[in-house]
C-alpha cells in the first residue's frame, strides 16, 4: 500500500490529496521510510539538480514587538539583551559574506519598529551599489507601501513563514496577529514580484498530523519559491518552554513531502533541524532538501538572537563554516550552487 502511495508521489506529488499526505506523515516502517526518502532524493535531483546553495543569514536586530508564544525574542523576553545592528556593520557583514563566495544575504529581524521603510531601503540601496548580492529579507509582517519601497530599492525575495496553516492554532501562538494577515502579506509579496519563501513549524503544542498535511497543501497552493521547515524547539523564557519540542523524523517527513508536493522549490535544511540532530544537514540534503543558511551574524549580536537554545554552529564564524559546509556537501556527492541561485519556479522548470 504505501509502495504503491509512495510511487505517486514521486510520479505527481502535486496531486497528493489531503488523506494520501497524512498516510504518508504516518508512515513509521523503515522500509518504507527509507523508499520515501529515497522518493525525495530523486525528485530532488530531477528538479533542482545536484546544486546545495549557501544563503548567508544576516540576524540585524533582535528588537520585536510580536509576543509570538514559542520564539525566544518575543516582546516579554527580558532575559536576553537586545541590540541592533549599524549599517556599517551590516555592510561589514555583507562583504564578509560576498568574501566567502555566497551569493545571497538574508536580512532577518524581529518585528523592529525603528527600522522603519525608509532605513530599510537604504540599506537596501547601499547593499545594491556595494555588492552583487541577491536580497532577501526575513522582516515579518510589514506594510504593503514598505514591500513596494523595498522592492523598487532592489529586494529580491521575502521569508515569511506562514508557520501553521491551522487558523486556531496560528490565534493561539501568534496574539499580535492572524492567519489572513499573515496570508495576506504573502500574496503582497506576490504581486510586488518578490520570490517567496514561506513554510512551517512542526510539533507546535496542540498540531496534528492533519495540520501538517495541510502545511504542505497550502505551500503547494501558494506557488512558493522556498519552503522552510523546521521542529519547534521550547525556549525555557516563553510561555511555551515546557513543552516537548517538534520529533526530527515528522520534519524530515515533512522536508521529503514538500519536495514531492512542491517539485521545484528551494527547501533548505533549517537550523532548528541541525541544533536537534547532528546529521541534520546531510539527512536533509538526502530527503530532498538543497539549500542551507549558514550564520553570518556577527558575536555578540548572534549568541543574543536566541529564537531558541544551543543552535547550531552558535561559536564558528563564517568562513570556518563555509568551509565546513563545502567539505560536507562534497562528501555527499553534491556541490556549492555558484552565483545567487535564485527561484527554479521562476526559471520554468518542469513542475507537471
Ligand atoms: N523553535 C523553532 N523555530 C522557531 N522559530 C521561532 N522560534 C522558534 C523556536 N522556538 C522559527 C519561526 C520563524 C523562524 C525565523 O524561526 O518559524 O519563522
Ligand atoms: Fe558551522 Fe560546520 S557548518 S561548523
Amino acid at each position: 500500500m504505501s509502495k504503491a502511495l509512495i510511487a505517486k508521489a514521486e510520479a505527481q506529488g502535486n496531486h497528493l490529496e489531503l488523506g494520501e499526505l497524512i498516510s504518508l506523515l504516518n508512515l513509521t516502517d523503515q522500509e518504507a521510510l527509507d523508499e520515501l526518502w529515497q522518493a525525495a532524493d530523486r525528485v530532488r535531483a530531477k528538479e533542482v539538480g545536484e546544486d546545495v546553495w549557501l544563503r548567508g543569514l544576516l540576524e540585524f536586530s533582535n528588537f520585536c514587538h510580536c509576543q509570538c508564544e514559542y520564539c525566544g525574542i518575543r516582546a516579554d523576553n527580558r532575559s536576553i539583551t537586545r541590540y541592533r545592528m549599524t549599517e556599517d556593520e551590516i555592510l561589514a557583514a555583507a562583504r564578509e559574506i560576498s568574501a566567502a563566495g555566497i551569493g545571497t544575504i538574508v536580512l532577518q529581524s524581529g518585528e523592529d519598529a525603528w527600522w522603519t521603510g525608509d532605513r530599510v531601503a537604504r540599506l537596501i540601496s547601499r547593499l545594491k551599489i556595494e555588492h552583487d548580492l541577491a536580497i532577501t529579507l526575513s522582516l515579518g509582517d510589514r506594510t504593503k507601501d514598505e514591500l513596494l519601497l523595498w522592492r523598487s530599492a532592489g529586494a529580491d525575495r521575502y521569508l515569511l513563514r506562514f508557520e501553521t496553516s491551522n487558523s486556531a492554532l496560528y490565534a493561539k501562538f501568534h496574539p499580535d496577529s492572524t492567519l489572513a494577515t499573515r496570508l495576506n502579506t504573502l500574496a503582497e509579496l506576490k504581486s510586488l514580484g518578490y520570490d517567496v519563501g514561506s513554510g512551517c513549524l512542526v510539533g507546535l503544542p496542540g498540531q496534528t498530523t492533519r495540520d501538517l498535511a495541510l502545511d504542505l497543501l497550502l505551500g503547494r497552493d501558494l506557488e512558493l519559491d522556498m519552503f522552510g521547515v523546521g521542529p519547534f524547539i521550547p525556549h525555557p523564557d516563553t510561555p511555551l518552554g515546557g513543552c516537548p519540542q517538534g520529533s526530527t523524523e515528522m520534519t524530515y517527513k515533512m522536508v521529503a513531502l514538500a519536495r514531492l508536493v512542491m517539485r521545484n522549490v528551494h527547501i533548505p535544511v533549517t537550523t532548528a533541524l541541525a541544533t536537534l540532530d547532528a546529521d541534520g544537514r546531510e539527512k536533509g540534503w538526502q530527503r530532498g532538501a538543497n539549500v542551507v543558511m549558514p550564520n553570518a551574524t556577527p558575536p555578540p549580536y548572534r549568541q543574543q538572537y536566541e529564537l531558541y537554545k544551543n543552535k547550531r554552529c552558535i561559536d564558528d564564524t563564517l568562513k570556518h563554516c563555509r568551509g565546513c559546509l563545502g567539505g560536507r556537501i562534497a562528501r555527499i556527492g553534491r556541490q556549492v550552487g555558484q552565483g545567487q541561485g535564485g527561484s527554479l519556479r521562476k526559471a520554468g522548470r518542469t513542475n507537471e
